[in-house]
């Protein structure tokens, strides 16, 4: 029963001896399993939109470590893509755009989203959801709209998103309509994840780190709290619970929390002590620094150690890391961290 779900229990801050763990991008790369599916399709995004697969995918780590939650397997790639723009993964390279956003008027072109257009998507969900154990939650996700909006614009993965930043400061206007675009995108989107089976829904602003504290409010957090606001006010989304995971935002605490959101994940480099007073408020997940994995065992116990002795008494507290396993850890590290915060 789902009822059993500790990941649920925790999203609803109820106090646990032991918290549930899932890992971003606990499905990739460094698994060889991963790799043996992955090495059948040359474009990474074909093999997202094949459901079958992205089925078997997500369940890999489920059966690996019997993580306590399994997370769609997609991209947040998918919603741009399906904008006409053209989304392709190059080797070595991340996420390459055909048809990036270079003019206000190629805001303006941008047609009205169709969620249907990212049926296989849904289908994947609810593959996912029928193959799980009942007491194992689906979290279904999107990126924020900032940073679906930062990789259009864009057109490709950079360090410091220059043409972006370029674009927003000379076209106010049809920034704010793009923002509004992808942000209708993402809500119609995420609903449609819910209908299929996704239990919990997690927003990915990876780009946060790129804007300064006033920008930061005006482009992203309006709009991932409108966002959070439209699933909470639609029957079919508004009791699943919603995690949000910000890079190293330059906002205070207390705006990511006027989100509404109802965990926030917290970046490896985010002191997890200054979140603390936050107890009773919201669920709290995070955040070892996944680079600690390439480390020896005794390492990642005493790195591990001192984030759940923080949070021993934290009500709502998720294992995770502070970003996304990355292909360079062996899977034997994660089994090891698995178990030691279980056997604590
Ligand atoms: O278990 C899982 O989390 C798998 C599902 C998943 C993927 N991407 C699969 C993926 C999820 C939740 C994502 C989210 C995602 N995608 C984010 C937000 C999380 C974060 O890391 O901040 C972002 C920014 C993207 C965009 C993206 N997708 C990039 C920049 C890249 C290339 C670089 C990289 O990290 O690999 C991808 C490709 C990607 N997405 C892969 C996987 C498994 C690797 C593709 C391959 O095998 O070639």
């Amino acid at each position: 029963m789902m009822d059993d779900s500790i990941f649920l229990k925790a999203l609803n801050k109820e106090k646990l001896s032991t918290p549930p763990i899932w890992y971003m991008r606990q499905a990739g790369r460094y698994m060889p399993e991963y790799r043996a599916v992955r090495k059948n399709f040359k474009n990474f995004l074909d093999m997202c939109k094949n459901p079958e697969v992205c089925c078997e995918l997500a369940l890999q780590p489920m059966n690996a470590y019997n993580l306590d939650s399994a997370i769609l397997f997609s991209d947040i790639l998918t919603i741009p893509d399906a904008m006409g723009l053209g989304v392709k993964f190059l080797e070595g390279e991340g996420p390459v755009f055909d048809n990036p956003i270079r003019s206000p008027q190629n805001v303006i072109d941008i047609p009205l989203f169709n969620p249907d257009s990212l049926s296989y998507v849904y289908k994947a969900v609810s593959n996912i959801r029928n193959a799980l154990p009942a007491n194992k939650p689906l979290i279904g996700f999107s990126g924020s709209p900032w940073t679906l909006a930062a990789y259009s614009i864009e057109g490709r993965s950079s360090k410091d998103f220059k043409f972006t930043k370029n674009f927003i400061m000379s076209n106010d206007a049809e920034t704010h309509l793009l923002l509004t675009k992808l942000t209708d995108a993402c809500f119609l989107y995420l609903r449609k994840q819910v209908e299929a089976g996704a239990n919990v829904i997690q927003i990915f602003d990876s780009w946060a780190n790129l804007l300064s504290d006033s920008d930061y409010k005006k482009y992203s957090l309006s709009y991932i709290s409108s966002l959070i606001a439209s699933l909470k006010n639609d029957p079919i989304t508004s009791s699943v619970p919603i995690i949000l995971f910000a890079r190293e935002p330059k906002c205070s605490r207390e705006l990511l929390l006027e989100t509404n959101a109802d965990c926030l994940s917290l970046y490896w480099n985010t002191n997890p002590k200054d979140y603390i007073y936050l107890s009773g408020k919201v669920s709290l997940q995070g955040n070892l620094n996944p680079k600690i994995l390439l480390e020896s065992n005794e390492t990642i116990k005493k790195e591990t150690y001192k984030i759940l002795d923080v949070f021993e008494d934290y009500p709502g507290y998720i294992f995770n890391l502070g970003h996304g396993l990355t292909p360079d850890i062996d899977p034997k590290k994660v089994s090891y961290l698995t178990d030691i915060i279980r056997e604590k």
